[in-house]
C-alpha cells in the first residue's frame, strides 16, 4: 500500500469535490484551493483516502491577533473510514500551518470525539437561541436606532472589532481569508439595524433576516447581535421585539456568553442548535498573547507534551521558556482550555487534564482570567 500526504492543487479539485458532497450533503462542498486556503489529501494507491482544508485566519485574544489555522472540510470517503488516515492528514496540515506561524488551530466538529485524540478541546459554543419575540421588548434606556446603509459598513466592522477585542476567540475578519469583509454583515440579511448611544457613533448592530410569512410558525433570524453598552442592547432588542405580531419566534446566533439574555424579563430561551468550537494549541508561544493584570507577578513551571517550560508573568506580559523539569502537567485539552479561560484549574483536575501539585493553581487561574471565550464565525 502506497500512502502519501500532499497538498491538493487546482487540477485535483474535480476528483475531490464529490467526497465533500458525500460527506456534507448535496450543496455543501468546499471551494477550490486559493489564497489563504490550503487543501490537503491523503492518497492511498493513487486514490483519495482523506481530505482537509486549512484556512489562514487570525483570532482575537483581547487586543492581540493570534495566527490561526481554521480547519474545515474534513472528509474520509466511506470505504476508507476507520483506516486511521486523519492523524497523518492533521500532522501534515498543522505542520504546514506552523510553518506560516500559526499558533492555534480551530474547528467545528460534527462529533467532538473525532478530534479529541488529535489534541482539540472545546473552548466556546456558537448557538442558535430561540426566544419568544415579545420577550425582546426589554425595558430601560435605549440608544437611538436606525437602518444601516452601505456607507455604514466600516463603522459596523469597527463595532464588531471592538466587541471581538473584548473576547478570546472571535476571528479578525480581515486578511487573506476575508477578501470581502462586508459579506459578514450583508449575506442573507434583510436589514441591519444600528444603535448609536452617542451621536454618529455605532455602538451596536443587529443583522437580521425577516424570513417568510407571518403568524404562527414565522421566525425572525438574527445573524449577529453585537452591542458595546447596555443602551445599545436595549435599543436593538426592542427593535427586534417590535416584530412580535408577525414573527412570534426569533432565533438569535450567539456565542458562549449570551449576555443579552440577562436583559429579558422572562427566561424562556432555548438553544435550538449548538456548535462546539474546538481549539488545539500549536505552539507554547500562544501563552505570550495572554494579557494578565499588570500587578500579577509569578514564575509558573509546567510540562506539556513531555517538554517542561516556565511561564514568567510580570508587568502585564507573559514569556515562556523551556526549563529542566516541572511536576505540573497539562495535556493538550488543559493547555487549550486554560489559554482560552474555558476552564479553571480545579475543573481541569476533575476532568483529568491537569495533574501535579496544586500550589500554583490560583496564580494560573489569575493568569488565564480575562476576556471571555467567544466565537462569531461558523466555518
Ligand atoms: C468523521 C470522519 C472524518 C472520521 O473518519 P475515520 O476514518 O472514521 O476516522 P479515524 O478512524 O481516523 O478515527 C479518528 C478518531 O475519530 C473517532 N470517530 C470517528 N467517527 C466518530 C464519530 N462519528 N463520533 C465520535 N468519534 C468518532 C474515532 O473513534 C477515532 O478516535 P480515537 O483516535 O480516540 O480512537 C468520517 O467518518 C467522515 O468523513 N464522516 C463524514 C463527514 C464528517 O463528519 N466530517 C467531519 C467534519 S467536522
Amino acid at each position: 500500500m502506497n500512502t502519501q500526504v500532499r497538498p491538493l492543487d487546482a487540477s485535483d479539485f474535480a476528483v475531490a469535490k464529490p467526497f465533500w458532497i458525500e460527506a456534507f450533503g448535496a450543496h455543501d462542498d468546499e471551494g477550490p484551493p486559493g489564497p489563504g486556503r490550503r487543501t490537503w489529501q491523503v492518497e492511498v494507491d493513487g486514490r483519495i483516502a482523506a481530505l482537509g482544508v486549512d484556512r489562514e485566519l487570525e483570532t482575537w485574544f483581547g487586543s492581540h491577533r493570534v495566527p490561526t489555522a481554521g480547519i474545515a472540510g474534513i472528509a474520509v470517503p466511506a470505504e476508507h473510514r476507520g483506516g486511521g488516515h486523519l492523524r497523518p492528514l492533521f500532522e501534515a496540515m498543522l505542520d504546514g500551518a506552523r510553518e506560516r506561524g500559526a499558533l492555534l488551530s480551530g474547528l467545528y466538529p460534527t462529533a467532538s470525539g473525532i478530534y479529541r485524540s488529535l489534541g482539540y478541546a472545546p473552548v466556546a459554543t456558537f448557538d442558535h437561541v430561540a426566544v419568544p419575540t415579545h420577550l425582546l421588548a426589554v425595558r430601560g434606556d435605549a440608544a437611538p436606532v436606525r437602518r444601516a446603509d452601505a456607507a455604514d459598513l466600516p463603522a459596523i466592522a469597527a463595532a464588531y472589532t471592538a466587541w471581538a477585542r473584548q473576547h478570546r476567540g472571535p476571528l479578525t475578519r480581515d486578511g487573506v481569508s476575508f477578501p470581502d469583509p462586508a459579506k459578514a454583515y450583508t449575506d442573507e440579511t434583510t436589514g441591519v439595524t444600528l444603535a448609536e448611544s452617542s451621536p454618529g457613533q455605532v455602538t451596536g448592530y443587529a443583522t437580521w433576516d425577516r424570513g417568510k410569512g407571518y403568524g404562527a410558525g414565522a421566525e425572525l433570524t438574527v445573524r449577529e447581535l453585537v452591542a458595546l453598552d447596555r443602551e445599545s442592547y436595549v435599543g436593538l432588542l426592542r427593535t427586534l421585539g417590535s416584530f412580535a405580531s408577525v414573527t412570534p419566534e426569533t432565533v438569535i446566533s450567539t456565542s458562549t456568553a449570551s449576555e443579552w439574555s440577562g436583559l429579558l424579563r422572562a427566561d424562556q430561551t432555548s438553544v435550538r442548535t449548538r456548535r462546539t468550537y474546538m481549539v488545539k494549541v500549536l505552539d507554547v508561544a500562544a501563552f505570550a498573547h495572554l494579557s494578565p493584570a499588570a500587578g500579577l507577578s509569578a514564575e509558573l513551571p509546567f510540562t506539556w507534551n513531555g517538554t517542561s517550560y516556565v511561564a514568567t508573568v510580570a508587568g502585564g506580559q507573559v514569556a515562556v521558556e523551556p526549563t529542566a523539569s516541572a511536576a505540573r502537567t497539562l495535556d493538550d485539552a488543559a493547555v487549550s482550555m486554560a489559554l482560552f479561560g474555558a476552564a479553571d484549574s480545579a475543573t481541569l483536575r476533575r476532568l483529568g487534564h491537569l495533574t501535579g501539585p496544586a500550589d500554583d493553581d490560583a496564580a494560573w487561574d489569575a493568569l488565564t482570567a480575562g476576556p471571555s471565550p467567544a466565537i462569531a464565525n461558523y466555518y
